[in-house]
């Protein structure tokens, strides 16, 4: 496993594992554990999670684990999220002092843990004052309650709005992207990260599994690329697919989210895939359906 430095104090596995799923699952305690240590066996250490995945329970059930076994919250390094919440089934957005103060507590409470490596701001909130949401994350760090700070779906603009505010101490910011999805490439998002040397969580790399089931044109194409380009290389396809996110400068951490560790072995080998340039560029047009001119 190759590990990246995220902060002076702080490395993540290159390859991290997902939780958003979890609840879906349907696992026991005793179910999760052995994935959990197969994940740390296999050097993938990082280990992603929101308060708002399953409301609550998927913290919830990841923090019986480490009830039962303390020692593993110090072999994996836990990444937790704020700003999604529910009134009567309605969803919005808060990233607000008071609400991010009080949202770790209960988050640290539910992981049976005292203290997350990394808490991100997990959406964009229209009414986001970045003042207001830096001092509480300073804070936050201030208190030992989190090593550090970040973002996820933010745009360049709120990024360094929030950045400025935060003493330049955000890092990373956890997108969406992989071979059918661009929005990041297009906001000079991803430039942004490459030139502050800042490396994205990259959610969704296989699109949520779209790329391998949906019969939509675009997944279709770069379904039967990846293939391509994986007979090529002796792998499955589904390693090419985080090849092609891992060959960029930007040194992405690709989420994976499936529930099988042979899937997690898939994510793990592309890192001793080198893609050609060219190749790259297969992929990309067989999404966009582009003619480069
Ligand atoms: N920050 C955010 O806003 C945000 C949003 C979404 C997710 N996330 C994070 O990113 C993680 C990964 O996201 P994700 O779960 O969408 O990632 P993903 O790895 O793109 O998708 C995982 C899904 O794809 C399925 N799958 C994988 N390989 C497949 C194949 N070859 N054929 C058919 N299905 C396949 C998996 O099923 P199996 O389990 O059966 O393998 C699973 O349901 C999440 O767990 C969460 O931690 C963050």
């Amino acid at each position: 496993m190759e590990y990246l430095k995220i902060m002076d104090e702080l490395s993540f596995s290159r390859i991290i594992q997902g939780f958003w799923r979890l609840v879906q699952w349907d696992w026991d305690a005793k179910k999760l554990e052995e994935f959990m240590q197969g994940c740390i066996q296999r050097g993938v250490t990082t280990f992603d999670t929101a308060e708002i995945y399953g409301f609550g329970e998927c913290e919830t059930q990841l923090g019986r684990v480490f009830a039962r076994n303390p020692s593993l919250r110090h072999k994996i390094q836990l990444v937790s999220k704020t700003g999604i919440f529910n009134h009567d089934g309605f969803k919005y957005y808060d990233t607000s002092y008071e609400r991010i103060k009080t949202s770790c507590k209960e988050s640290l409470q539910r992981l049976s843990c005292d203290y997350l490596d990394l808490y991100l701001i997990h959406r964009e909130d229209p009414c986001f004052d970045p003042r207001e949401t830096a001092r509480a994350m300073l804070e936050l760090k201030k208190e030992g309650l989190v090593k550090e700070i970040g973002v996820s779906n933010f745009d360049p603009y709120k990024f360094q709005a929030l950045n400025e505010f935060a003493g330049n101490q955000l890092c990373t910011n956890q997108i969406e992207w992989n071979p059918c999805c661009y929005e990041h490439i297009q906001s000079g998002m991803i430039d942004l990260l490459t030139q502050k040397e800042i490396h994205p969580m990259v959610w969704s790399p296989l699109a949520g599994g779209k790329i391998f089931t949906s019969q939509e044109a675009p997944y279709v194409r770069v379904r039967e690329k990846l293939a391509e380009i994986g007979q090529r290389h002796g792998v499955a396809a589904e390693v090419i697919a985080y090849a092609w996110i891992l060959y960029h400068p930007v040194k992405a951490m690709p989420i994976v989210g499936s529930r099988k560790l042979s899937r997690l072995d898939n994510a793990i080998k592309a890192l001793d895939v080198k893609l050609q340039r060219w190749e790259w560029y297969e992929i990309y047009t067989a999404s966009t359906g582009e003619r480069l001119r």
